[in-house]
Protein backbone atom coordinates (compact mmCIF):
# COMPACT_ATOMS: atom_id res chain seq x y z
CA UNK A 1 0.00 0.00 0.00
CA UNK A 2 1.08 3.39 -1.01
CA UNK A 3 1.64 6.05 2.05
CA UNK A 4 -0.97 8.98 1.79
CA UNK A 5 2.30 11.20 2.23
CA UNK A 6 4.29 9.11 -1.09
CA UNK A 7 1.48 8.97 -3.40
CA UNK A 8 0.76 12.89 -2.45
CA UNK A 9 4.39 13.49 -3.54
CA UNK A 10 4.05 11.61 -6.59
CA UNK A 11 0.53 12.81 -7.75
CA UNK A 12 3.25 16.40 -7.58
CA UNK A 13 5.56 14.20 -9.70
CA UNK A 14 2.80 13.68 -11.99
CA UNK A 15 1.42 17.05 -12.50
CA UNK A 16 5.11 18.25 -13.91
CA UNK A 17 5.21 15.17 -15.86
CA UNK A 18 1.60 16.11 -17.56
CA UNK A 19 2.47 19.80 -18.22
CA UNK A 20 5.78 18.91 -19.85
CA UNK A 21 3.85 16.02 -22.49
CA UNK A 22 0.96 18.45 -22.90
CA UNK A 23 3.54 20.99 -23.79
CA UNK A 24 5.65 18.48 -25.97
CA UNK A 25 2.25 17.14 -27.46
CA UNK A 26 1.45 20.42 -28.69
CA UNK A 27 5.12 21.31 -30.57
CA UNK A 28 4.72 18.02 -31.83
CA UNK A 29 0.99 18.42 -33.43
CA UNK A 30 2.07 21.56 -34.34
CA UNK A 31 4.51 19.96 -37.32
CA UNK A 32 3.06 21.80 -40.41
CA UNK A 33 5.13 20.97 -42.87
CA UNK A 34 4.25 19.65 -46.05
CA UNK A 35 7.59 17.99 -46.33
CA UNK A 36 7.97 15.29 -43.70
CA UNK A 37 10.41 16.10 -40.56
CA UNK A 38 14.20 16.14 -41.48
CA UNK A 39 15.63 12.91 -40.27
CA UNK A 40 18.54 13.55 -38.35
CA UNK A 41 20.14 10.67 -38.01
CA UNK A 42 19.76 6.79 -37.65
CA UNK A 43 20.70 4.18 -34.97
CA UNK A 44 20.87 0.83 -34.87
CA UNK A 45 19.57 0.43 -38.58
CA UNK A 46 18.91 2.83 -41.21
CA UNK A 47 15.14 2.05 -40.50
CA UNK A 48 15.52 3.47 -36.41
CA UNK A 49 15.59 7.13 -36.93
CA UNK A 50 15.79 9.67 -35.41
CA UNK A 51 13.74 13.17 -36.53
CA UNK A 52 14.41 16.65 -35.34
CA UNK A 53 10.90 16.95 -33.75
CA UNK A 54 12.51 14.01 -31.54
CA UNK A 55 15.15 16.55 -30.62
CA UNK A 56 13.02 19.36 -30.02
CA UNK A 57 10.40 17.60 -28.00
CA UNK A 58 13.48 15.80 -25.06
CA UNK A 59 14.64 19.49 -25.35
CA UNK A 60 11.70 21.06 -24.33
CA UNK A 61 10.46 18.16 -21.56
CA UNK A 62 14.14 18.29 -19.97
CA UNK A 63 13.86 22.08 -19.77
CA UNK A 64 10.88 21.61 -17.99
CA UNK A 65 11.46 19.23 -15.95
CA UNK A 66 14.74 20.60 -14.86
CA UNK A 67 12.97 24.57 -14.15
CA UNK A 68 10.59 22.16 -11.56
CA UNK A 69 13.30 20.14 -10.32
CA UNK A 70 16.67 20.63 -11.03
CA UNK A 71 18.51 18.23 -8.77
CA UNK A 72 17.01 15.21 -10.64
CA UNK A 73 17.95 12.75 -12.90
CA UNK A 74 16.58 12.17 -16.43
CA UNK A 75 17.23 9.28 -18.65
CA UNK A 76 16.07 10.57 -22.26
CA UNK A 77 16.15 8.24 -25.58
CA UNK A 78 17.76 10.72 -27.27
CA UNK A 79 20.23 12.69 -24.70
CA UNK A 80 20.72 9.66 -22.48
CA UNK A 81 20.80 9.98 -18.78
CA UNK A 82 22.07 13.07 -17.19
CA UNK A 83 22.76 13.87 -13.12
CA UNK A 84 20.72 17.03 -12.05
CA UNK A 85 22.40 19.75 -10.39
CA UNK A 86 22.67 21.19 -6.71
CA UNK A 87 19.32 21.41 -5.46
CA UNK A 88 17.28 23.77 -2.99
CA UNK A 89 16.46 22.06 0.68
CA UNK A 90 12.93 21.26 0.14
CA UNK A 91 13.65 18.82 -3.34
CA UNK A 92 14.15 16.14 -1.77
CA UNK A 93 17.38 14.14 -1.34
CA UNK A 94 19.63 13.98 -4.53
CA UNK A 95 19.17 11.38 -7.23
CA UNK A 96 16.07 10.29 -5.92
CA UNK A 97 14.05 11.18 -8.66
CA UNK A 98 14.66 10.02 -11.95
CA UNK A 99 12.89 10.99 -15.39
CA UNK A 100 12.22 8.15 -17.58
CA UNK A 101 11.43 10.62 -21.08
CA UNK A 102 10.17 9.14 -24.77
CA UNK A 103 10.17 12.25 -26.16
CA UNK A 104 8.07 10.72 -29.27
CA UNK A 105 7.10 7.29 -28.99
CA UNK A 106 6.23 5.61 -32.28
CA UNK A 107 8.74 8.05 -34.64
CA UNK A 108 7.92 6.53 -37.99
CA UNK A 109 3.99 7.17 -37.54
CA UNK A 110 4.63 10.33 -36.91
CA UNK A 111 7.14 10.86 -40.18
CA UNK A 112 4.23 8.72 -42.12
CA UNK A 113 1.17 11.28 -40.61
CA UNK A 114 -0.16 8.00 -39.13
CA UNK A 115 -1.96 8.89 -35.71
CA UNK A 116 -0.58 6.67 -33.23
CA UNK A 117 2.31 8.22 -31.42
CA UNK A 118 3.19 9.56 -27.86
CA UNK A 119 4.87 11.49 -25.71
CA UNK A 120 6.00 9.24 -22.24
CA UNK A 121 7.00 10.54 -19.32
CA UNK A 122 7.29 8.72 -16.26
CA UNK A 123 8.90 9.63 -12.81
CA UNK A 124 10.49 6.85 -10.60
CA UNK A 125 11.13 7.38 -7.03
CA UNK A 126 14.49 4.92 -5.62
CA UNK A 127 14.07 2.78 -8.56
CA UNK A 128 10.16 2.27 -8.84
CA UNK A 129 7.89 3.90 -11.47
CA UNK A 130 5.40 6.17 -8.90
CA UNK A 131 4.08 8.16 -11.78
CA UNK A 132 3.34 7.76 -15.55
CA UNK A 133 1.45 9.89 -18.40
CA UNK A 134 1.30 9.25 -22.04
CA UNK A 135 -0.09 12.08 -23.97
CA UNK A 136 -1.56 11.12 -27.39
CA UNK A 137 -2.20 14.10 -29.13
CA UNK A 138 -3.44 13.36 -32.56
CA UNK A 139 -6.47 11.64 -30.35
CA UNK A 140 -6.63 14.57 -27.59
CA UNK A 141 -5.88 11.78 -24.68
CA UNK A 142 -4.11 11.78 -22.39
CA UNK A 143 -3.35 8.42 -19.69
CA UNK A 144 -2.14 8.72 -16.55
CA UNK A 145 -1.35 6.58 -13.66
CA UNK A 146 -0.09 6.99 -10.18
CA UNK A 147 1.00 3.93 -8.29
CA UNK A 148 -1.67 2.55 -5.97
CA UNK A 149 -3.88 5.07 -7.39
CA UNK A 150 -5.54 3.44 -10.20
CA UNK A 151 -5.58 4.67 -14.22
CA UNK A 152 -6.81 7.19 -16.06
CA UNK A 153 -8.17 8.69 -19.63
CA UNK A 154 -8.57 12.07 -19.80
CA UNK A 155 -10.19 13.84 -22.99
CA UNK A 156 -10.76 17.88 -22.27
CA UNK A 157 -12.54 17.95 -18.88
CA UNK A 158 -13.35 14.50 -19.25
CA UNK A 159 -11.88 12.06 -17.18
CA UNK A 160 -12.73 8.37 -16.54
CA UNK A 161 -11.19 5.70 -15.00
CA UNK A 162 -9.46 2.61 -17.06
CA UNK A 163 -9.55 -1.02 -17.07
CA UNK A 164 -8.32 -3.32 -18.84
CA UNK A 165 -10.41 -6.36 -20.26
CA UNK A 166 -10.90 -9.27 -18.35
CA UNK A 167 -11.55 -13.20 -18.70
CA UNK A 168 -10.71 -13.27 -22.43
CA UNK A 169 -9.38 -16.39 -23.53
CA UNK A 170 -6.53 -16.74 -25.71
CA UNK A 171 -7.96 -17.56 -28.76
CA UNK A 172 -10.73 -14.32 -28.45
CA UNK A 173 -8.32 -12.02 -27.70
CA UNK A 174 -6.73 -9.36 -29.65
CA UNK A 175 -3.08 -8.63 -29.33
CA UNK A 176 -0.60 -5.80 -29.99
CA UNK A 177 2.65 -6.79 -30.72
CA UNK A 178 5.84 -4.55 -31.88
CA UNK A 179 8.83 -5.23 -33.75
CA UNK A 180 12.71 -3.94 -33.06
CA UNK A 181 14.82 -2.40 -35.86
CA UNK A 182 17.63 -5.32 -35.84
CA UNK A 183 16.78 -7.81 -38.86
CA UNK A 184 17.65 -10.73 -37.04
CA UNK A 185 15.40 -9.90 -34.26
CA UNK A 186 12.55 -8.99 -36.35
CA UNK A 187 13.04 -12.41 -38.44
CA UNK A 188 12.34 -14.47 -34.86
CA UNK A 189 9.18 -11.69 -34.35
CA UNK A 190 7.97 -12.99 -37.45
CA UNK A 191 8.78 -16.58 -36.90
CA UNK A 192 6.89 -16.13 -33.25
CA UNK A 193 4.27 -14.09 -34.53
CA UNK A 194 3.30 -16.64 -37.30
CA UNK A 195 3.31 -19.03 -34.59
CA UNK A 196 0.76 -17.09 -32.90
CA UNK A 197 -1.74 -16.15 -35.01
CA UNK A 198 -3.90 -18.95 -35.30
CA UNK A 199 -4.51 -19.41 -31.36
CA UNK A 200 -5.79 -15.75 -31.31
CA UNK A 201 -8.67 -13.57 -32.55
CA UNK A 202 -6.39 -11.79 -33.88
CA UNK A 203 -3.21 -9.54 -33.94
CA UNK A 204 -2.30 -5.83 -34.37
CA UNK A 205 1.32 -3.97 -34.92
CA UNK A 206 0.50 -0.14 -33.77
CA UNK A 207 3.83 1.53 -33.78
CA UNK A 208 3.99 2.98 -30.33
CA UNK A 209 4.09 0.82 -27.60
CA UNK A 210 3.15 3.62 -24.73
CA UNK A 211 0.03 3.92 -26.87
CA UNK A 212 0.15 -0.30 -27.43
CA UNK A 213 0.03 -0.76 -23.51
CA UNK A 214 -2.82 2.64 -22.92
CA UNK A 215 -4.75 0.61 -25.16
CA UNK A 216 -4.53 -2.52 -22.74
CA UNK A 217 -5.17 -0.13 -19.97
CA UNK A 218 -7.96 0.84 -21.84
CA UNK A 219 -9.70 -2.44 -23.24
CA UNK A 220 -8.83 -1.68 -26.67
CA UNK A 221 -6.59 -4.46 -26.90
CA UNK A 222 -6.58 -7.40 -24.78
CA UNK A 223 -2.68 -8.43 -24.83
CA UNK A 224 0.51 -6.79 -25.97
CA UNK A 225 3.95 -8.53 -25.72
CA UNK A 226 7.07 -6.85 -27.31
CA UNK A 227 10.54 -8.25 -27.18
CA UNK A 228 13.56 -5.64 -26.70
CA UNK A 229 11.83 -2.70 -25.80
CA UNK A 230 13.69 -0.08 -24.05
CA UNK A 231 12.72 1.31 -20.68
CA UNK A 232 11.31 4.91 -21.94
CA UNK A 233 9.04 2.47 -24.05
CA UNK A 234 7.04 0.85 -21.00
CA UNK A 235 7.86 2.79 -17.96
CA UNK A 236 4.92 5.12 -18.00
CA UNK A 237 2.79 2.79 -19.89
CA UNK A 238 3.47 -0.11 -17.87
CA UNK A 239 2.66 1.96 -14.82
CA UNK A 240 -0.84 3.08 -16.37
CA UNK A 241 -1.59 -0.78 -17.50
CA UNK A 242 -0.36 -2.27 -14.42
CA UNK A 243 -2.89 0.24 -12.63
CA UNK A 244 -5.93 -0.12 -15.09
CA UNK A 245 -5.68 -4.21 -13.31
CA UNK A 246 -3.42 -5.84 -16.22
CA UNK A 247 -0.51 -8.21 -15.20
CA UNK A 248 2.81 -6.50 -16.61
CA UNK A 249 5.81 -8.77 -16.72
CA UNK A 250 8.21 -10.51 -18.56
CA UNK A 251 8.21 -14.30 -19.49
CA UNK A 252 8.23 -17.28 -16.96
CA UNK A 253 7.76 -15.40 -13.23
CA UNK A 254 10.46 -12.13 -14.55
CA UNK A 255 9.66 -8.67 -14.41
CA UNK A 256 9.08 -6.54 -17.84
CA UNK A 257 12.34 -5.42 -19.16
CA UNK A 258 14.22 -4.33 -22.17
CA UNK A 259 14.12 -8.17 -22.89
CA UNK A 260 10.64 -8.75 -22.87
CA UNK A 261 7.38 -6.47 -21.78
CA UNK A 262 3.93 -8.31 -21.60
CA UNK A 263 1.10 -6.85 -20.72
CA UNK A 264 -2.87 -8.60 -20.05
CA UNK A 265 -5.53 -9.44 -17.57
CA UNK A 266 -4.47 -11.83 -15.35
CA UNK A 267 -5.76 -15.09 -16.98
CA UNK A 268 -4.97 -14.11 -19.95
CA UNK A 269 -1.54 -13.10 -18.93
CA UNK A 270 -0.73 -16.82 -18.06
CA UNK A 271 -2.08 -18.11 -21.26
CA UNK A 272 0.07 -16.04 -23.23
CA UNK A 273 2.45 -16.40 -20.87
CA UNK A 274 2.76 -20.21 -21.76
CA UNK A 275 2.41 -20.11 -25.34
CA UNK A 276 5.16 -17.89 -25.85
CA UNK A 277 7.46 -19.04 -23.37
CA UNK A 278 7.00 -22.11 -25.70
CA UNK A 279 8.18 -20.34 -28.69
CA UNK A 280 11.25 -18.84 -26.66
CA UNK A 281 11.18 -15.75 -28.15
CA UNK A 282 14.12 -14.45 -26.69
CA UNK A 283 16.25 -16.84 -28.64
CA UNK A 284 17.47 -14.16 -31.57
CA UNK A 285 20.13 -12.73 -28.70
CA UNK A 286 22.91 -14.54 -30.39
CA UNK A 287 22.08 -13.53 -33.84
CA UNK A 288 21.17 -9.98 -33.17
CA UNK A 289 23.68 -6.98 -33.25
CA UNK A 290 23.37 -3.17 -31.90
CA UNK A 291 20.84 -3.36 -30.08
CA UNK A 292 20.35 -4.84 -26.39
CA UNK A 293 19.84 -9.06 -26.06
C1 LIG B 1 9.31 2.27 -31.10
C2 LIG B 1 7.82 2.08 -30.96
C3 LIG B 1 7.40 0.79 -31.64
C4 LIG B 1 8.14 -0.41 -31.08
C5 LIG B 1 9.64 -0.20 -31.18
C6 LIG B 1 10.03 1.10 -30.47
P1 LIG B 1 10.28 4.78 -31.25
O1 LIG B 1 9.71 3.47 -30.43
O2 LIG B 1 7.41 2.04 -29.62
O3 LIG B 1 6.02 0.53 -31.49
O4 LIG B 1 7.78 -1.56 -31.81
O5 LIG B 1 10.27 -1.30 -30.56
O6 LIG B 1 11.42 1.29 -30.58
O7 LIG B 1 11.55 4.34 -31.91
O8 LIG B 1 9.23 5.19 -32.21
O9 LIG B 1 10.47 5.75 -30.12
CA1 LIG C 1 9.88 4.52 -28.25
CA1 LIG D 1 11.23 7.70 -29.42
Amino acid sequence: MTSPQASEDAETLLRIAVAAATEAGRLLASWRGDERPAVVETKSSPTDIVTEMDRRSEALITSRIRAHRPGDAVLGEEGGQTAGGPVASDSGPPGRVRWIVDPLDGTVNYLYGLHDWAVSIAAEVAGTVVAGVVEVPRHGETFTAVAGQGAWLHRGEAKVALHCSSAVSLGQALVGTGFGYNAGRRQVQGEVIAALLPYVRDIRRGGSASVDLCSVAAGRLDAFYERGLNYWDFAAGGLIAREAGATVGGLAGKTESTSMAVAAGPGLYQQLDTFLTRLNPERDAQRCQGRDA
